[in-house]
């Protein structure tokens, strides 16, 4: 396999850093035999309550589209374990559509940026940037030939543009609105139509090309969230906050009745899609339902119900082939069943917030990631088609594997904020410790949370480590805790350093505490209790995280100077290596099961995997994450990593050692 790197030529800073131009039309690619290839278990779609959520759909019905944060997430239909991650916009993306001829995709930030890129290369080559308007960007839609694009949102005094997608060049006007507009869409054959929706209630009708505006369309009595033509082209349907769906003619615009009478929804109407054969559509709302229509009849054929929870509300949906989609508030992406519609065939789940923190644990012969968030959920993926994802959050945890359609709900509850650090021990349990302010040990086989199995620490916990004989040390502010048994033996406190991270030696008997002073002290293990050594090892800094090596017999340390130094157990902790290379701070560190190499993860979103014995010998996987620093390390095997960063993604690397 061959992968090709993109250099932005920057003059000004040759980093991903602030001073690097927004567009630099300057690129060059270079190639380099990898030593490694990649997998990634990609985010789930961005929420927000009371906000629509566009799917866009590709043209031949391979994948669909979402964003979350900085990203473009383009998840196969079939196999949503197969995404690709568009990460160049520097500004949240709102809304990313497919253009008719699948070549390109247009989308849309928060600062009224639009990107048109190329969807057939991995590299995603930018072919066009424009900035129809200063603010959201909240649709974007395409004529047929892919040669126009309209797009909608929140601009000061402009609130849409339609302009050719070669040179800019407007080819209408979007006139009639007097607040946002929401939605937009293009009717596919000719002649061309186009309509929007918007905050102002109302609908606007253009004809073109050049678009212009013929009309207003007055009956909604609230936000007006999605307007679609059908692909034939001769019906448009619009749907409002109001619960209602209209039926216009798709070529004059008249309206031609609604869906379900006075009422489509008993709450707010986020998105409608087109079945392909235009006698079809699901709505999606915020009454937990999905709704599928008969356009004929006006007449809902079947209801899905997707949950009682104000995170089962529905902001999006999408009819692609015979896939039926609905995204929930909570971010999990449901294929809808007709012959069950209680039911989904399958839901997609992972992170929607940043991922703080990372573990894996091998059970019947099965590798399973643990990865913590900043939502306080935990999810467990398989490895390596992510048969088997587990979510454990404050409201609901479940399990879920792909390859038996078992689905499941977790019983218990779960962190209630942010998962800092997690570990898990020789039989089974799960350690993890979260800005709640507590220490939490979950049985990874049982999949439970206990309320019992709960520590409460005085002070926030900033790591955890684990270690035989039923031992883990927490480290928290000005404290460290030894915890044996689910119970708090022991508490060093008055330490006159600030402990940053901590490390149980795998046999038991010492625990390494490092300081933000830079230095490393050793306690031996006595009983309950933790005794100075009075022994002190040199950081380059801070330290941001230590490890040792699975036999015991070294010491990572990795500070905020860039540096990782290794120590030598059996030598007195004499210095081994010093490995240098990352630009900026080290945040993470983890050893692989050959105990002759190990990864570290940077503030400069590299990963690094490393030889104790050689520093010069190590692969170097740039801009792993592209768009925030590396959270998490792991190993699955000796030759394979994951990583996971604050960009909710969690990716697995297959390395050449
Ligand atoms: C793992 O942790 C649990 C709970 O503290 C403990 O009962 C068990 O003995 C530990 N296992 C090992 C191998 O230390």
């Amino acid at each position: 396999m061959s992968v090709f790197y993109r250099a932005v030529i920057c003059t000004l800073c040759p980093c991903r850093c602030a001073n690097r131009k927004e567009y630099q039309p300057v690129e060059t690619f270079f190639f380099i035999s990898p030593r490694y290839t990649e997998h990634v278990f990609a985010s789930l779609p961005q929420m927000e309550r009371g906000v629509a959520k566009i799917l866009g759909g590709d043209p031949k019905g391979n994948n669909f589209l979402y964003t979350n944060g900085k990203s473009v997430i383009i998840r196969n239909i079939d196999n949503p374990a197969i995404a690709d991650i568009y990460t160049e916009h520097p500004h949240q993306v709102t809304v990313a559509k497919y253009c008719p001829s699948g070549f390109y995709i247009a989308s849309g930030d928060i600062s009224g940026k639009i990107r048109i890129w190329d969807t057939t290369q991995k590299e995603h080559l930018l072919k066009y940037e424009y900035q129809p308007f200063g603010g959201k960007i909240k649709d974007i839609a395409w004529t047929e030939d892919s040669k126009r694009v309209a797009v909608v949102g929140e601009g000061r005094e402009k609130f849409g543009a339609v302009f050719l997608w070669d040179s800019g060049s407007s080819v209408g006007e979007i006139v009639g609105h007097s607040k946002i507009i929401n939605t937009v869409d293009i009717k596919q054959t000719r002649p061309y139509r186009l309509v929007t929706g918007g905050d102002d209630s109302s609908c606007a009708f253009f004809e073109g090309p050049p678009f212009k505006f013929k009309f207003t369309m007055s009956d909604h009595s609230r936000f007006v969230n999605c307007v679609r033509f059908s692909p034939d082209g001769t019906r448009i349907v619009s749907a409002g906050a109001d619960g209602l769906i209209y039926i216009y003619d798709g070529k004059t615009g008249e309206k031609i009745g609604t869906l379900g009478g006075e009422k489509a929804h008993d709450g707010g109407i986020y998105a409608v899609s087109w079945s392909p054969d235009s006698s079809k559509l699901i709505s999606a709302s915020g009454d937990k339902t999905v709704k599928l229509w008969d356009v004929g009849s006006g007449t809902a054929v079947t209801t899905f119900n997707m949950g009682a929870d104000v995170l089962d509300q529905q902001l999006g949906c999408l009819w692609q082939k015979d896939h039926l989609l609905s995204v929930s508030l909570s971010g999990y992406i449901n294929y809808l069943d007709k012959n069950n519609p209680d039911r989904p065939l399958r839901i997609v789940k992972g992170h929607s917030k940043s991922v703080q923190s990372l573990t894996v644990h091998k059970s019947d012969g099965r590798n399973y990631i643990y990865s913590g968030s900043h939502d306080g959920h935990i999810n467990i993926l398989s490895s390596p088609s992510s048969c088997l994802v587990i979510t454990l959050n404050p409201i609901r945890a479940h399990y879920w594997d792909a390859e038996t359609g078992e689905n499941d709900e977790f019983l218990g509850k779960g962190h209630s904020n942010s998962v800092v650090k997690m570990a898990v021990n020789d039989s089974n349990q799960l350690v993890t410790c979260a800005m709640d302010d507590t220490v939490r040990y979950v049985d990874v086989t049982k999949k439970e949370y206990s309320a019992s199995d709960l520590l409460k620490m005085d002070v926030q916990p900033k790591c955890v480590s684990v270690s035989s004989g039923g031992l883990a040390l927490a480290v928290c502010i000005g404290q460290v805790v030894l915890m044996k048994d689910k119970r708090k033996v022991f508490t060093l406190d008055n330490l006159g350093y600030e402990p940053e991270a901590g490390a149980l030696h795998p046999g038991g008997g010492t625990a390494a505490v490092g300081g933000a002073d830079g230095k490393v002290r050793l306690y031996s293990i006595q009983g309950n209790t933790l005794k100075d050594d009075e022994k002190i090892l040199e950081a380059k800094g801070p330290v941001t995280d230590m490890a040792y090596s699975n036999d015991g017999a070294f010491l990572a340390v990795s500070d905020e100077k860039k540096v990782v130094t290794v120590f030598t157990v059996a030598d007195g902790y004499a210095v081994k290596n010093d490995f240098y290379g990352h630009h900026a701070k080290v945040m993470c560190l983890a050893w692989s099961p050959d105990n002759e190499h190990f990864a570290s993860g940077g503030m400069d979103m590299m990963v690094y995997v490393w030889t104790v014995s050689d520093a010069d010998k190590r692969i170097k996987i740039p801009d792993s994450h592209r768009l925030h620093h590396v959270s998490g390390l792991a190993w699955l095997d000796e030759h394979t990593l994951v990583t996971t960063s604050h960009d909710a993604s969690v990716k697995q690397w297959t390395l050449k050692i």
